[in-house]
């Protein structure tokens, strides 16, 4: 357990100021997110960040078939400058897009050379990666497969939950994240650029001391 001083040091730096430059129509809660859930213990959070249809799934035939340009500024934003853990599959589809990113590239393919980044050939090896970076958030960008093996190491979810259902395609955890606990969340009904709403919502684990262990 933190001292109060301690705390009050580590949340200046956790804090999601972020939120606040949102114009989201309908923002509910919002105060919690700025004081709930705050880390209790000065070690690496990990957090899941993750964009799924109604129906649990984060792709259908490869690809993400929506267009959210404002979930795509929370993604942003949420990732900015972060160490990030990631799947060699995804590492590829978003190929470009790292900038001031660190991707830690988990695959099983020797000699693999990420650029950016580090490709690392377990989880444990992606966290303690991490670790050694001296960073007290790593954010796990997917896909499926690693959202699946990293979802009981995690302390925090960043979900976002799009009006749509895609009948099959890669599947999200969700099951895993049952009983979790709601920081904050916002509604972004569908407009002229957004033909389907969706939820931002911010979720703890309740019990961020029992971890798993990766694989
Ligand atoms: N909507 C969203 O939030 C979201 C987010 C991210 C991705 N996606 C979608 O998800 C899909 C990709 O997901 P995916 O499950 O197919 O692939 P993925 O999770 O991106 O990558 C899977 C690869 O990661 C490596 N890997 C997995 N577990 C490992 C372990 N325990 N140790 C070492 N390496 C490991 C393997 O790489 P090697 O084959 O190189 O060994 C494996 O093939 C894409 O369609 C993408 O668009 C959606």
């Amino acid at each position: 357990m933190m001292s109060n001083v301690n705390l009050e040091k580590f949340s200046s730096r956790f804090l999601p100021n972020y939120l606040e430059r949102y114009s989201a129509v309908n923002v509910k809660r919002i105060s919690d997110c700025t004081l709930a859930g705050l880390p209790t213990r000065l070690r690496m959070e990990i957090t899941l960040i993750a964009a799924m249809s109604e129906d649990g799934f984060i792709a259908r035939d490869g690809r993400i078939p929506w267009h959210l340009p404002r979930d795509i500024q929370h993604f942003r934003e949420y990732c900015a400058g972060k160490t990030l853990l990631i799947g060699r599959k995804t590492f590829e589809q978003m190929n470009g897009w790292f900038q001031d990113h660190f991707p830690i590239v988990v695959t099983r393919r020797a000699g693999y050379a990420a650029d950016p980044g580090r490709a690392v050939a377990t989880l444990d090896g992606a966290v303690e990666l991490a670790r050694g970076r001296g960073v007290d958030e790593l954010v796990v960008l997917g896909g499926g497969e690693i959202f699946a093996a990293t979802a009981g190491m995690a302390d925090r979810l960043v979900l976002t939950t799009v009006q749509t259902k895609l009948g099959g395609g890669t599947p999200f955890p969700v099951q895993e994240f049952s009983g979790w606990k709601e920081i904050c969340a916002q509604i972004f009904p569908p407009d002229n650029t957004h033909a389907f709403g969706f939820t931002i919502q911010h979720l703890s684990n309740p019990n961020p001391n029992h971890h798993h262990h990766a694989t």
